[in-house]
């Protein structure tokens, strides 16, 4: 049995739907198991670029199996669209190669609606910056138990009971606690019933067919989604997301034992992002920022917004390495760091007085720490063609094996470019 796993080891963003894509060629399965359309992950094919925000980024190679676990909150809406538009680009998406958890809790438009709502009655500091995609509401539906799984949206009599036991909560919220406006049954009814029959012919157990496929010897990878530091446990709460994209996740949110997975890649990016609220002690300067913005193409995925750019923060990623087991790093966005003559990596934190080496994962806590760094040196020249190791320059080759020293773990793979062949293995 092998199973891997693919997982952000930053705050999103690190480049997972470009590994996935390229790892799939070698996989036969290839597994969502946690997260939502929250998730944006961008993949380049030569001219054409995708982003997947629910399908699991292998949709786009032949005779792969690909499935959206239970863990997963669904937004039938943007799923049924990503179908769509694949579709219509020529990628084949069937009920042979996209399988959907019946189990699955599907994101209602009261969810998206509450997201919002909640977002714009904090007050600025307090605001997470969710991605709108009401992601929160969701699980939290689910957690109280009056969530809507999609097997549900097809027992008409169990939807339409749930859907008015939701409201009469929900429409109370909206109505006198946020002052917006409220939903009918039937206008959830019709809205929603109509992406449901799309995503039908999808439906399936998806837990007994991992483990059926496992068993079989199949190769199974599964594609994290949003990044460890915004795992709802053990990310910096509480601007964070509301699932956990760390290794427990997998075995949650896929139904499958931890004795299947072999390896566990954590994908980090050379330097640091962040996108929406929330405390990131190695935050560059407004110049440096805008700089590596420019030169990354740093603006979400999933909302456009500008994403915040900082150092990488050794601290944060060793937290992560030992947290989910991390047996490999793979490294992406170097190339990005050919614009700067000397670069930074934040060692040591001082916190209330002290230098340390443990991370902060307190939302609040972590805002009182002061990153102390170790200055590198830059490389100044172009990697974006460069497909071996040994061929970097030393001042990147440093770099990397500074990471290693300092995490302990293996800088196995590193990415130089967006597209699928700007890749070079140790
Ligand atoms: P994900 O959410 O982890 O899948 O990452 P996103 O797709 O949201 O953001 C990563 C962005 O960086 C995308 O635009 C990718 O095309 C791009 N990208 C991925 N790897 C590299 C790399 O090694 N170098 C550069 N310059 N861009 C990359
Ligand atoms: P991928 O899979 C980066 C962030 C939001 C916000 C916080 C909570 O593309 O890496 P939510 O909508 O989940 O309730 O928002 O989490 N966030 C992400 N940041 N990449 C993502 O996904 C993210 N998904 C959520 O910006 O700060
Ligand atoms: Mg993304």
């Amino acid at each position: 049995m092998s199973a891997d796993v693919i997982l952000g080891a930053q705050w999103g963003d690190e480049g997972k739907g470009k590994i996935v894509d390229l790892f799939s060629e070698k996989y036969d399965v290839i597994v969502r198991y946690q997260g939502g359309a929250n998730a944006g992950h961008t993949v380049i094919v030569g001219s054409e670029k995708y982003v997947m925000h629910l399908l699991p980024s292998g949709i786009l190679h032949k005779n792969k199996i690909n499935i959206i676990g239970h863990g997963v909150v669904i937004d039938m809406e943007a799923l049924a669209g990503e179908v769509k538009g694949l579709r219509e680009r020529g990628i084949k998406v069937s009920p042979k190669n996209l399988k959907i958890s019946e189990n699955a809790s599907i994101v209602m438009p009261y969810h998206k609606m509450l997201d919002k709502a909640k977002e714009s009655a904090k007050k600025g500091g307090e605001k997470i910056g969710t991605t709108g995609r009401g992601i929160g509401p969701a699980y939290t539906d689910k957690y109280v138990r009056i969530g809507i799984r999609l097997r549900d949206m097809f027992n008409p009599a169990v939807l339409k009971a749930k859907i008015d036991e939701n409201l009469s909560e929900k429409n109370f919220l909206l109505k006198n606690f946020y002052g917006v406006k409220t939903m009918t049954a039937a206008r959830i009814l019709s809205e929603t019933k109509k992406y449901a029959d799309v995503l039908k012919p999808f439906m399936a157990d998806t837990t007994g067919l991992i483990n059926e496929l496992a068993s079989a010897g199949k190769k199974i990878l599964f594609e994290g989604a949003q990044g460890a530091l915004l795992d709802i446990d053990y990310g910096t709460y509480p601007f964070v997301t509301s699932s956990n994209p760390t290794i427990g996740g997998v075995m949650t949110g896929a139904g499958v034992s931890h004795r299947i997975i072999n390896k566990v890649w954590g994908i980090t990016k050379a330097y640091q992002t962040r996108v929406g609220n929330g405390p990131f002690p190695t935050e560059m300067d407004e110049k440096n920022g805008a700089k590596t913005r420019e030169a990354g193409g740093e603006y979400g995925a999933t909302t456009g917004r500008p994403r915040r750019c900082g150092w990488l923060d050794l601290v944060a990623l060793k937290y992560v390495c030992d947290l989910n087991g991390l047996s490999d790093i793979l490294l992406t966005k170097i190339d990005v760091l050919s614009i700067f003559s000397s670069i930074k990596v934040c060692t040591h934190y001082m916190y209330k007085g002290k230098k340390i080496t443990g991370f902060v994962s307190d939302g609040g806590e972590l805002y009182k720490c002061t990153p102390v760094y170790r200055t590198l040196k830059g490389w100044n020249s172009d990697l974006t063609a460069i497909r071996d190791f040994k061929s970097l320059p030393a001042a990147a080759k440093a770099y990397i094996e500074y990471i290693e020293q300092y995490t302990g773990v293996r800088v196995s793979i590193i990415s130089v470019g967006p597209e699928r062949d700007q890749i070079l293995k140790r």
